[in-house]
Parts: C-alpha cells; sequence; structure tokens
C-alpha cells in the first residue's frame, strides 16, 4: 500500500499546507477548479453549501440518484455511478461491492467476514479492509457497500457468512477496524444493512419468499435494538467515523428502514451525531418525500424496486415535488448531507481514482487472504491430537470430497470472481509432496469413497453448504437446501466408520449440525475461505500455523435449540411481520440463558498448543464507571500457538430486565511461544458495564455486582472475578 497511498497523502497534505499557508482562498491540487466552493481553507459545511447555492434545482434533483441502470460485476464496470455535475466540474462518483471483495471484474477473494470474524483480531480487520479498499480504489472507486455488520440472529440466514457473527461487541470492534483502515485507505466505507435486517426469507411452497427481506417487518423493542441490534452501527458512526451508511430493505418497527426516521435522524444523526450520507439498498427507496424527509439521501440504483417503491429518479423525484409530496427544501438537505462528506473526505481536492487494476499488488493480497484465512480457521474438536498431521510419518491420505475440489463462497452480491483459487485437494497434495500416496475421491458413491479411506493413514474430508443472498438456508444441516441429495453427513459418518484418523473440515457460511462429531478424529471449520482456501487450510492441517480461529457464533446440537426455533412469528414471521421476541437473548445469551449445551459454544476453538490464564485481577477505574481487567496467559504446550483470551461480562439483571449469564467485552489474539507467558490487559469502560433504560432512553448502569469472567471460550471460563459498582457489594 505503501506507495499509492503516500500519494494520496501528499495531496491531502499538500492540500492542509496551503489551507494553513495562505490567509485567503486555498486551491486544492485536486479536480475542483477554481470554484468558490473550491476553497480548502473553508469548511466542508460551508463549501457543500456554497455549491448547493450554485446548483440549479434540476442539477441538486440529479445528483439524488445514480445514473447507471444495470449491475453487471464486469471490468470496467461499477456497482453504482453518480455522474455528478459536469458543468460546474463535481466530478463523478464510483461505489462497488463488498465486504469480501470487489465485485468488477476479477478481484481476489478475501475470506468470508464470518472468517475475518473468527480471528477475534482488529490487526487483521484492518487488514482486509485495507486491502480491499485498495483494490477498490485501484479499480477506480471512491465508495465501497460494506462492511455488512448485521447480527447472525438465525444461522439459516442466507447472509451469515456475511456476516460477523452473533455477538454485537465482536462485531463492532471488527467494523471499526475494517473502516478505519478501508477509509485510510482512501475510500469511503458504507456500512449497512440499517438496520435489522437479519433474514432474507424463507423459500415458500411456491416462488414466494415468507419473511421476505423486502416486506418483513422487525418488531424489535426498544432495549434489544440498543444493546444487540445497533451498537455496531453507532461504533461504526463514532469511533469508525464511516463516511456512508446504507439503509434496509426491510420495515422497522413499521416504516421501511429507508423512510424510517427514528432510525435514520433520530438515531444516527441526532443521538450518533452522524454527518455523512445515508444511501438506499438496491432499489429500497419507498415514497420521495417521506424517505428524504426521514433522513434518506441518495440513492445509488434508481431502477429497480421490489415492492411498488417509488425511486430517486430524478423525473419520480420532479413529480413528486410537484404534487407536493415533496419539497425543493427536502432534496437540498440530502444533497447537502452528500457533498458535505464528499468534501470532508476530500474527493473534489484530489485527481480521480484511475479504473487500473495493474496497480493492485495481487501477490501481496493473496498473502494476506491467506494470512487471515489460517487466523480464522476453527479447531473444533482434536481427538488425541488427531491432527496437526504429521508431513514425515505419513504415508497415505485420503482427501474426500467434492467440495475439496471448489472454490465455495456465497451467493449475491459478495460472490467474488477471484484473481486466483487454490482449492484444498491440490494444496493438501501439494503439501503432503511427492513421498506420500494422496487419493482423491469425489464422494459421489459412498461405498467407493469408505474404500478410499480405508487404509490411509489418515482421511481429510472436505464439505460446504451453499447459502445465498436472496433466500435463507432451509435448514441447518449440511445436506440442506441447494445441496439436496449430495448427503454430506451421510458421507462423513462412512468415511469415519472407515478410518479413525477422519478429519473433516467445514467450508460452511455459519454454523451448520454437526451430528458425526464424536465419531470423527478432528474438525476444522474454515468458513468460505476466498483465494487461498487451499494453502490455509493445507497449512493449518500440518501445523504451519497454528488455528487461530474461535467461533463467532453457537453451534446448537439441534436445529430447534436455536433462539428463533420453534415460533413463526419469530422466525421466518407471520404475515410478514417477524417478532424478535427473544429480545437480547441472540446467540449464546440465549444458550446460556436457557442452561442449553451447544455442540460448540461461542468463542470456542483448539490450539495445537494449550492455555492457561493465571492471576485475574480486576482493578476499578478511578472516576467514572470503568475497569481494568488484567490476566496472565501462559503457553503451557510443547508448540507455539494462538491463544484468544476473552472477557464477559455478567449484569446484575432485575425484575423485569432479564440479563445474559455473559456477555463478551474483551479479547485479544496473541502468538505465544513454547512456555511464554504474556499479561494482557483489557480496559472495559462504562458502556461494558451498562444496560439500555427504556425508562429514561439512555444507558444507564445499575447499582450491582458484576461478574467478571475470562475465559478460552463463553462456556470455558478459567478466572473469575467481581466488581461491585454504584454502591453495592458483592456478598
Ligand atoms: C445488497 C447490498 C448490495 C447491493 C448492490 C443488494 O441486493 O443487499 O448489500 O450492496 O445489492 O449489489
Amino acid at each position: 500500500m505503501g506507495r499509492r497511498l503516500s500519494s494520496v497523502a501528499v495531496v491531502v497534505l499538500l492540500g492542509l499546507v496551503l489551507a494553513g499557508s495562505a490567509a485567503g482562498p486555498a486551491w486544492a491540487a485536486g479536480r475542483c477548479g477554481d470554484h468558490p466552493w473550491c476553497d480548502t481553507s473553508l469548511s466542508a459545511d460551508r463549501r457543500a453549501a456554497l455549491l448547493v447555492e450554485a446548483l440549479t434545482p434540476a442539477e441538486r434533483i440529479g445528483l439524488l440518484a445514480g445514473d447507471v441502470p444495470a449491475i453487471s460485476g464486469a471490468a470496467g464496470t461499477h456497482t453504482g455511478t453518480e455522474s455528478g455535475v459536469p458543468r460546474l466540474g463535481v466530478p463523478p462518483l464510483y461505489l462497488t461491492d463488498g465486504p469480501i471483495g470487489v465485485r468488477q471484474g476479477q478481484a481476489t477473494a478475501f475470506p468470508a467476514s464470518i472468517a475475518l470474524a473468527a480471528s477475534f483480531d482488529r490487526g487483521l480487520a484492518a487488514e482486509h479492509g485495507r486491502a480491499i479498499a485498495e483494490e477498490a480504489r485501484a479499480k477506480g472507486n471512491d465508495v465501497v457497500y460494506a462492511p455488512t455488520v448485521n447480527i447472525l440472529r438465525t444461522p439459516l440466514w442466507g447472509r451469515a457468512f456475511e456476516s460477523f457473527g452473533e455477538d454485537p461487541y465482536l462485531t463492532a470492534r471488527t467494523g471499526v477496524a475494517w473502516i478505519r483502515a478501508a477509509q485510510r485507505a482512501g475510500v469511503m466505507a458504507n456500512v449497512k444493512h440499517f438496520a435489522a435486517n437479519n433474514q432474507e426469507g424463507e423459500q415458500g411452497p411456491g416462488d414466494e419468499l415468507i419473511g421476505s427481506r423486502y416486506t418483513v417487518d422487525a418488531r424489535v423493542d426498544e432495549r434489544t435494538l440498543r444493546e444487540i441490534y445497533l451498537p455496531h452501527f453507532e461504533a461504526a458512526v463514532k469511533e469508525g467515523r464511516v463516511a456512508s451508511v446504507m439503509c434496509a430493505y426491510n420495515k422497522l418497527n413499521g416504516p421501511h428502514a429507508c423512510e424510517n426516521r427514528t432510525l435514520l435522524t433520530r438515531i444516527l444523526r441526532q443521538d450518533w451525531g452522524f454527518k455523512g450520507f445515508v444511501l438506499a439498498d438496491y432499489g429500497a427507496s419507498k415514497h420521495v418525500g417521506t424517505g428524504l424527509r426521514a433522513g434518506l439521501d441518495f440513492e445509488p440504483f434508481p431502477y429497480v424496486d421490489f415492492d411498488g417503491g417509488e425511486n430517486l429518479r430524478p423525473e419520480i423525484v420532479s413529480a413528486a415535488i410537484a404534487a407536493g409530496r415533496a419539497s425543493q427544501a427536502d432534496v437540498d438537505r440530502a444533497v447537502t448531507h452528500l457533498l458535505r462528506e464528499l468534501f470532508a473526505f476530500g474527493f473534489f481536492d484530489r485527481a480521480a481514482y484511475p479504473d487500473d487494476e495493474s496497480q493492485i499488488d495481487r501477490p501481496a493480497h493473496l498473502r494476506t487472504a491467506e494470512e487471515i484465512a489460517e487466523a480464522g480457521t476453527v479447531l473444533l474438536r482434536n481427538r488425541s491430537r488427531t491432527l496437526p498431521l504429521a508431513a514425515g510419518r505419513l504415508r497415505s491420505l485420503a482427501v474426500i470430497g467434492a467440495d475439496a475440489d471448489r472454490n465455495i463462497n456465497g451467493g449475491g452480491s459478495s460472490n467474488i470472481n477471484p484473481y486466483s483459487f487454490t482449492s484444498p485437494r491440490a494444496a493438501i497434495t501439494t503439501r503432503a509432496g511427492s513421498g506420500v500416496d494422496v487419493r482423491f475421491d469425489d464422494g459421489t458413491d459412498l461405498a467407493r469413497a469408505a474404500d478410499a479411506a480405508r487404509g490411509a493413514d489418515a482421511a481429510v474430508v472436505v464439505v460446504a453448504d451453499a447459502a445465498t443472498e436472496g433466500v435463507d438456508k432451509p435448514c441447518l444441516g449440511l445436506d440442506c437446501g441447494a445441496q439436496r441429495g449430495v448427503q454430506r453427513d451421510r458421507l462423513i459418518e462412512r468415511v469415519a466408520a472407515a478410518n479413525r484418523r477422519t478429519i473433516v473440515v467445514l467450508e460452511t457460511a455459519g454454523p451448520v449440525l454437526t451430528p458425526w462429531r464424536q465419531r470423527v478424529g478432528a474438525i476444522l471449520e474454515a468458513w468460505y475461505p476466498g483465494s487461498a482456501a487451499g494453502e490455509a487450510i493445507a497449512r493449518v492441517l500440518f501445523g504451519d500455523v497454528d488455528p487461530g480461529g474461535r467461533l463467532p457464533a453457537t453451534f446448537p446440537r439441534r436445529e430447534r435449540d436455536l433462539p428463533t426455533a420453534g415460533d413463526r412469528r419469530r422466525y421466518p414471521g407471520v404475515n410478514e411481520v417477524v417478532r424478535y421476541s427473544e429480545g437480547v437473548l441472540v446467540g449464546y445469551r440465549w444458550f446460556d440463558e436457557r442452561g442449553i449445551r451447544p455442540a460448540y459454544p461461542f468463542g470456542h476453538g483448539l490450539s495445537y498448543t494449550r492455555f492457561a490464564l493465571r492471576n485475574l485481577g480486576v482493578r476499578r477505574a478511578r472516576g467514572g464507571v470503568g475497569a481494568t481487567v488484567s490476566v496472565t496467559v501462559v503457553n503451557r504446550g510443547s508448540r507455539a500457538g494462538t491463544a484468544v483470551p476473552q472477557v464477559y461480562v455478567g449484569l446484575p439483571g432485575a425484575r423485569g430486565r432479564v440479563q445474559p449469564p455473559r456477555q463478551l467485552k474483551g479479547y485479544q489474539s496473541l502468538d505465544l511461544r513454547r512456555g511464554q507467558a504474556r499479561r494482557v490487559t483489557f480496559r472495559l469502560d462504562r458502556r461494558a458495564f451498562s444496560y439500555w433504560d427504556t425508562r429514561r432512553h439512555r444507558w444507564e448502569v445499575a447499582p450491582g455486582c458484576y461478574r467478571i469472567q475470562v475465559g478460552q471460550s463463553s462456556r470455558d471460563i478459567d478466572a473469575r472475578g467481581a466488581l461491585a459498582l454504584r454502591g453495592a457489594s458483592c456478598g
């Protein structure tokens, strides 16, 4: 990134220096020209106001929407284009998908967002964001539609792979790191989908979807919204300083998200102080005046609507104004939001980004993708050290499953056409070396696959699920949905019966059922690993690298254990209303509060070494609510590895206010050599101890005893402490 980034920095710096040194107007070395609004010594607000004044009403209306009606994903095209105003030198704005890589011709396929979250590593989240922004920029884009931060409320969600999992704290930390790094690379991030866009819809008996994202009304109570579904958006705004927010298709407590005044104005702008622009998901604008007044600013693709909606195309906006349903003032406010952010971000004061992908350092990005894939791979089970495979002692290895030969990724706007891809089969064969007999069987014939496994030193079964934007998975088993007829569960059973050293490699969008887990030697969850899938999986299997991942979502034993199961009002909704009546008990909060044993808990992930957490220290912050939690992490095994100590806080409950037994409030990923010990410190701020008070409509800290739990997963707590707050005691 060094050279390219520094050229932006130089332009920006030059702008600042010029701005600082001259008493009068200062002109950036960009493309703005010498118009009054090009004076970089003025504030972004002032510059936007000057430009809006200079634009004709029709030109302002024209800036509300993108101008290219089709999205092809082809090289040289963009996911959104606003042509600007040539008369006044307002440059065109180019926007692209998305959270896992750039959807514009070929690109590096980075590990899916859920894999990134599984790394529990803010540094890698920044690497992911930076690299994707660099590719977006090298392909001429100013905005990237990412990250997706919606909470994984049900693992059936078709976009599970695009989420950062089920926890708002992990999602917020991952999202903020991603956004900051992407924006430092010169591209405006667009956090999505605001808000409560947690399902695509269940496939009905015909073509219809039940609880479709386009029509469903998510009914979420105030506390649940603030504690579970909004904190990561809030962090994106306040800490990430995200340039833009994408409003979602669904309704939230009545109005559509893109015309929801509570959401777009009261919460986003007034409570959080958002200064950027709100854009609508693909065709999510519903009524011109209502949307603009609620806080929608821009619609990049105004040529589709999914529910009889009214787009922001100029002729539609003009008609709405003529009919008195919208006003020029509504338009001006929206355009001001857009332009103000473009000025603030330096968009006018730099040259256009050329669409020239020779600027992309593909080998470096492939290495980044590989590193993240390794760090996000979760070792769920490892009976009697089945893994790592000992390359020196291995004579034969069976690789089983057609999925070992395929590039597994999610469908929809995050489906990347990769520059390169190495399959697990190819990389395992290479890594095993010429002295090892590596046999492959595609697993379509169960008896034949079992034969291939029998007698091999170990059998690696690679199995994937199928998930896509647009429709949820019908069930949580591996043989679900588009996968029907393939019998992956039975394949695993048969191979495991034939070979005791059976290793299952999962490439799934999120949690799946693992009914065979006790019968296999080891299980690795690799998610959708992207371009470097093969290398990452092979390196973890052979122990070249420790599996660094921990689960960002609970793996249930049975589908009916899910918080959304068994009540169609909760999922997929009845009459297009979905009630979030499980409240704050989402994911592990539900399993913990109800005492349900999961297959693999949130935060779980084994290492090839062993860690101990010792000497927990809890110190109250001086002045104000907060605490410092420290613990010594010791590598007690015989090799280097990655530890992920996690801090959970149990808040005191009250009548009418259920509190989950523990909530994640701190974590760190650290590499420790054999025998190495390191003291790690977590700073818990006031928010870590706060709940949303629905009477006062604000965050409050209740008097009481707060349980501090430090462990290696949400169910593997090594050390416990307590902190009394607000005059209470811990008896
Ligand atoms: C998705 C967005 C995406 C947009 C453009 C929509 O269907 O929900 O996440 O950015 O398409 O591809």
